[in-house]
């Protein structure tokens, strides 16, 4: 059996922010071509577990945009993709209340699921989704995240494929945003304290 090698553990390194970036990235977090060794590692152990079984990725909007593509282009296996769309609608950093935005399309009645997200905080947003999707009845289901903030959780829950550990920081780019912006940036970051005081308009 293929053993994936356990999710390293990041911490803030003193890694050049690149110029275009500068003005509001504080620091790079986890540089672009570390998040696509790990993905790779990944797609090869999710390859080794699923191939042959009548899969469906589910990926969650929007966060997951880059982390999903390319992910899905390394799993060598015949699939099917559906998204879901779930928003927790809190104040800037902190989450709130979940609204599903985006219901699946699929059935996923007897067939193998793998549900895949941005980011593991709170555990509050896989926690409902998960508990939403068994209820359709898959063969079996599991979860994949890119990154995980296990010191942020509020109740008992863990992915099954995990990219990186990641500190107690609110982090934007490679999909993930405030307010809407940052998805773009090729590399994991944490913002200046600045960005979060200026009014922004989504
Ligand atoms: P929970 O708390 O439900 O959080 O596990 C999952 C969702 O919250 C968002 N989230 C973040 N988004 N930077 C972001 O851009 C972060 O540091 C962060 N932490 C949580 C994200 O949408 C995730 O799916």
């Amino acid at each position: 059996m293929m053993i994936l090698p356990p999710a390293s553990r990041i911490e803030v390194a003193d890694l050049p922010v690149p110029p275009p970036h500068a003005g509001e990235v504080d620091a790079v977090l986890i540089p672009a071509d570390q998040l696509q060794e790990r993905i790779h590692e990944l797609a090869r152990k999710i390859t080794a577990d699923y191939a042959g079984r009548d899969t469906v990725i589910v990926a969650l909007l929007s966060g997951t945009v880059m982390f999903l593509a390319d992910l899905m282009r390394r799993l060598e296996f015949p699939l099917r993709l559906d998204f879901m769309g779930v928003s927790s609608y809190g104040s800037g950093t902190e989450s709130g209340q979940l609204v599903y935005t985006k219901e699946l399309k699929l059935s996923i009645r007897g067939r193998h699921v793998l549900v895949v997200d941005d980011i593991l905080d709170t555990g509050k947003t896989l926690r409902s989704v998960t508990a939403k999707l068994s209820e359709l009845g898959p063969a079996s289901l599991k979860t994949c995240v890119l990154l995980d903030k296990p010191e942020r959780r509020t109740g008992q829950f863990e992915a099954d494929y995990i990219g990186f550990e990641i500190p107690n920081l609110f982090v934007v780019g490679y999909g993930l945003d405030y307010d809407e912006r940052y998805r773009n940036l090729p590399f994991v970051g944490v913002l200046k304290p600045h960005v979060y005081s200026e009014p922004t308009c989504v």
